[in-house]
């Protein structure tokens, strides 16, 4: 697909095909395409929980204010932040160390230096490890909705949760935030698509505060 038929036909589509399954091979081809996301330092503080048996949907989906997309798409996902993602001795932060040192772009004695420049932007306090985790997986998960969409699927992302009911039905560890839900599959030919939303135009998202 054309780049701009992606974004601009990307809906947070309220229907969904319950007959019409996503194949494992399919939904691998998505996540991984989305795995190309930037992330800070390359940390990649994101993991998804993917849902397809009907009972442990319809679990979330009660917890979800009881949407309906959650259990009628055949995969509902829950996208998680790691907020310990930064911290020396994790296994995703050794790991990115490795593969930099391995690739010639970074030298093992700026480790120390490393590790200080992560904990003071994205480990000093409660606000930044949030903030790190969040805006990573948020790329994340904005990207698997394109890829979806490239693919032929659709999406509905979702923060209209109970996090706390959620954390604990799936035994959710403490140090992942969970910023949203997305539901993904094939829309409901039968269903009408509600028209699009508008946008902020570019003089209303460009701002100033120092003049
Ligand atoms: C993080 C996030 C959370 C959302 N949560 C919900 C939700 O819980 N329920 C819902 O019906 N829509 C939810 N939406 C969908 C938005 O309402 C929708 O994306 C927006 O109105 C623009 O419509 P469009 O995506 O079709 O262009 C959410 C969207 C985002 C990005």
């Amino acid at each position: 697909m054309e780049f701009n038929d992606v974004v601009y036909g990307r809906r947070a589509v309220n229907f969904f095909d319950p007959r019409r399954d996503i194949t494992d091979g399919l939904l691998r081809q998505v996540l991984e395409t989305a795995a190309q996301a930037p992330s800070s330092s390359n940390l990649q503080p994101w993991s998804l929980i993917v849902l397809r048996d009907p009972d442990a949907k319809m679990r979330l989906q009660k917890l979800a204010w009881n949407q309906p997309k959650v259990s009628e798409a055949p995969v509902a996902l829950i996208v998680l932040a790691d907020t310990d993602g930064w911290k020396p001795g994790h296994f995703f932060v050794e790991k990115n160390f490795r593969e930099m040192v391995q690739a010639g772009i970074m030298d093992e004695t700026r480790r120390k230096k490393f590790d200080e420049v992560c904990f003071s932007l994205y480990g000093s306090s409660q606000e930044r490890k949030i903030a790190f985790a969040c805006k990573n997986a948020a790329f994340f998960a904005m990207g698997l909705m394109l890829a979806a969409k490239n693919f032929g699927l659709d999406t509905h992302p979702m923060d209209g949760f109970d996090i706390d009911g959620v954390r604990k039905e799936f035994h959710i560890p403490d140090n992942y935030w969970i910023p949203l839900l997305i539901s993904i599959g094939y829309f409901r030919s039968d269903k009408e698509l509600m028209p699009s939303k508008w946008r902020k135009s570019y003089d209303e998202m460009v701002v100033r505060f120092d003049q």
